[in-house]
């Protein structure tokens, strides 16, 4: 007799349909259906098209999930569901599809915080996160850094992107250097060619005057009009891009400031565990940066393995089992889908 919780995740938010299957701080099941495919020609996520995707990908995927468990719905405990923040439309379908499965089954229901889920996958590799802890949440639609003292009952917002996500800028760059969408792994991969000290590229709000107003913010919009700018004269002047160049130096601009205030916030709070999370965390450069920069300030580093950090079902089944095992209560068949959830909410009472 196994007295951990088994929680079924659904993740809709943006392009990915996650479904995953958790015991306790054990994986048994990530399933996934992307249809970033779709969305690559446009060079961002097109809503309507992944509102549907999800649709016709949330029947097959649950049943893969709970075939690769070998689980039935019978067996699950409690059903979490990314409830925000997200896309609404895409948010709608999961949330629609966790309350059916809730409600016929008579299962609990968790919706749940995507940011605090993306938090919350780490169990799954390195068991229970120390608290209090900081968490650079670095994705294609958010910027976070957040103190989190208690993630069962909220996280405490430090610092966001005052314009574009690191994400985003990662995608934005990587069309202007003529690489793939998502622009993440291609620039990760070019940069390894490249050094990443040959062009100075700007460092967002890391003056002092900056610093005095935006402390733990990031601004990411200037950064890639620099590198536009710089790709624009060579083209004008009819010289070759040097893509691995301009990939490793954007990279290594990007990292920085993410690193540096990251790490500012854990000897400002006093905290010496630091989390990072959210598609941007795969980078290779950030984790090593990450990794070199705790270990000369004596702050752990929690990163869950590339897969883990880019969205998925586990996270989310992550949270809703740290839930449970926290006493916090289900939430009612009426929450909403809130696209613009605060990170504040772990979990929708109803
Ligand atoms: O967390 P995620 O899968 O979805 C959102 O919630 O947005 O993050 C997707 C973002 C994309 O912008 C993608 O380019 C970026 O994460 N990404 C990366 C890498 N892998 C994915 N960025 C930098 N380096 C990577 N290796
Ligand atoms: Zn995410």
């Amino acid at each position: 007799m196994n007295d951990e919780a088994l929680v079924l995740g659904i993740e809709t938010s943006c392009d990915e349909t996650g479904v995953g299957l958790v015991r306790g701080s054990t994986l048994l099941a990530d399933s996934i259906a992307s249809s970033v495919q779709a969305h690559a020609r446009y060079g961002g996520v097109v809503p309507e098209v992944a509102s549907r995707a999800h649709l016709e990908a949330m029947a097959p995927t649950v049943q893969r999930a709970l075939d690769e468990a070998g689980a039935t719905l019978n067996d699950v405990d409690a059903i979490a569901v990314t409830a925000g923040p997200g896309l609404a439309g895409a948010l709608l379908v999961g949330v629609a599809a966790a309350k059916a499965y809730a409600l016929a089954a008579g299962k609990p229901l968790y919706g749940v915080n995507h940011l605090a889920a993306h938090i919350a996958v780490d169990r799954l590799e390195h068991g229970p996160l120390p608290e209090p802890a900081i968490a650079l949440l670095v994705s294609g639609g958010h910027s976070s850094l957040l103190l989190v003292e208690d993630l069962a009952t909220g996280t405490q917002p430090l610092g966001a992107t005052i314009d574009d996500a690191a994400g985003e800028a990662f995608d934005k760059v990587a069309r202007l250097l003529g690489l793939p969408f998502p622009g993440g792994p291609p620039i990760d991969r070019e940069a390894r060619d490249g050094n990443p000290g040959s062009i100075p590229f700007p460092r967002g709000l890391t003056s002092h005057r900056d610093l005095a107003r935006h402390r733990f913010d990031f601004s990411f919009s200037g950064l890639k009009t620099a590198v536009a700018r710089w790709v624009e004269a060579r083209e004008r002047a009819g010289e070759p891009v040097p893509v691995a160049d301009v990939a490793a130096s954007f990279q290594e601009a990007v990292c920085d400031v993410l690193t540096r205030k990251a790490l500012d916030a854990c000897v400002e709070h006093g905290v010496d565990t630091l989390l990072i999370g959210g598609g941007v965390a795969a980078n290779s450069r950030l984790r090593a940066m990450a990794a070199e920069r705790c270990a000369a300030r004596g702050i752990r580093l929690r990163a869950p393995r590339p897969t883990l950090c880019t969205d998925n079902g586990a996270m989310v089944a992550a949270l809703g089992a740290h839930l449970v095992e926290s006493g916090v209560a289900a939430s009612t068949l009426n929450i909403p889908a809130r696209s613009a959830l605060p990170v504040t909410v772990v979990n929708l009472a109803g």
